[in-house]
């Protein structure tokens, strides 16, 4: 039998995640939980996430029985991973912001002269919440010492890519919401998108500000599973490149018994047969 994944997010955002998982280990069966009761996270106080989260991922995972569970959201990420680790017995993948990575990226493009602040301008777009953790502070300190970190935190983001993914609303406003922030005082010339919503909007992030290099963590997440569930790789990567039939198949489950995710679902379908959609009972 094929591993199972269990992607969770507060909403749409881990599917940016379980988008790369799937593109690099398509036999993998991946269970996507959304937590649309309590959205969004991004707005909520830290004594009442942490509990949130940790109940939902250990009731998650024990109906569900998944070999590895990626905490696709950086907001939760950043605040939970010690003891959603402590609590599990099962490998459990967090997203945090690609802060190490854009400051490499960065200190390479601008070289690295003797001066002061030599690897250039750097921005993390992130929920208000994850730009203001000591987590986040840890990984500016610790791998962009280097450079300039301006950080942004957005509701608005995360709302349009929901808008997006739910109506295929395109997100007016963002212009008006970031130009500012991304040009002044000086150009940013990588931002990281610290949260899992926004890759979700990538193209028309690229599009509007073509110059600036977006980094986000999914392919490193990728890497990750593929590290930690290697045996499952070696064994059925090649027969699922010769027959697709045998991908992994696709689960969508939410907290809501009130809000069917339509458009997660709709979503998941363009990736494969999505076998099974339920709320999953919290209690
Ligand atoms: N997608 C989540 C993240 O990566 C949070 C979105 C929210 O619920 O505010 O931070």
């Amino acid at each position: 039998m094929n591993s199972s994944v269990l992607i969770f997010d507060s909403g749409v955002g881990g599917l940016s995640i379980l988008t790369e998982v799937r593109q690099r280990l398509p036999h993998l069966s991946l269970h996507y939980l959304m937590d649309n009761e309590a959205f969004p996270y991004g707005l909520k106080p830290d004594d009442e996430l942490i509990p949130r989260v940790l109940k939902v991922c250990t009731l998650a995972v024990k109906a569900l029985q998944p070999d590895l569970l990626i905490i696709a959201c950086n907001t939760a990420s950043t605040l939970t991973l010690p003891q959603l680790r402590e609590q599990l017995s099962i490998p459990v993948v967090g997203v945090v912001p690609a802060i190490k990575v854009a400051a490499a990226q960065a200190a390479e493009t601008t070289g690295t002269p003797d001066s002061w602040r030599p690897g250039g301008h750097i921005g993390l777009l992130a929920t208000p919440a994850t730009i203001n953790r000591t987590y986040t502070d840890n990984l500016i300190r610790d791998f962009a010492g280097h450079c300039t970190v301006r950080r942004f935190g957005s509701t608005e983001l995360v709302q349009w890519a929901e808008d997006w993914i739910n109506e295929q609303r395109t997100p007016y406003g963002l212009f008006e919401h970031l130009n500012s922030w991304l040009q002044h005082p000086v150009p940013l010339s990588h931002v990281v998108l610290g949260c899992t919503h926004f890759p979700l909007l990538k193209a028309q992030l690229q599009q509007q500000w073509p110059a600036i290099t977006w980094v986000d963590s999914g392919n490193a997440i990728a890497r990750r599973v593929a590290d930690l569930l290697p045996q499952t790789v070696s064994s059925t990567t090649l027969a699922t490149a010769i027959n697709p039939a045998r991908n992994g198949d696709l689960q969508c489950f939410w907290t809501d018994s009130h809000k069917e995710p339509t458009g997660a679902i709709r979503y998941l379908s363009t990736l494969g047969p999505v076998s099974r959609c339920a709320v999953l009972p919290e209690k």
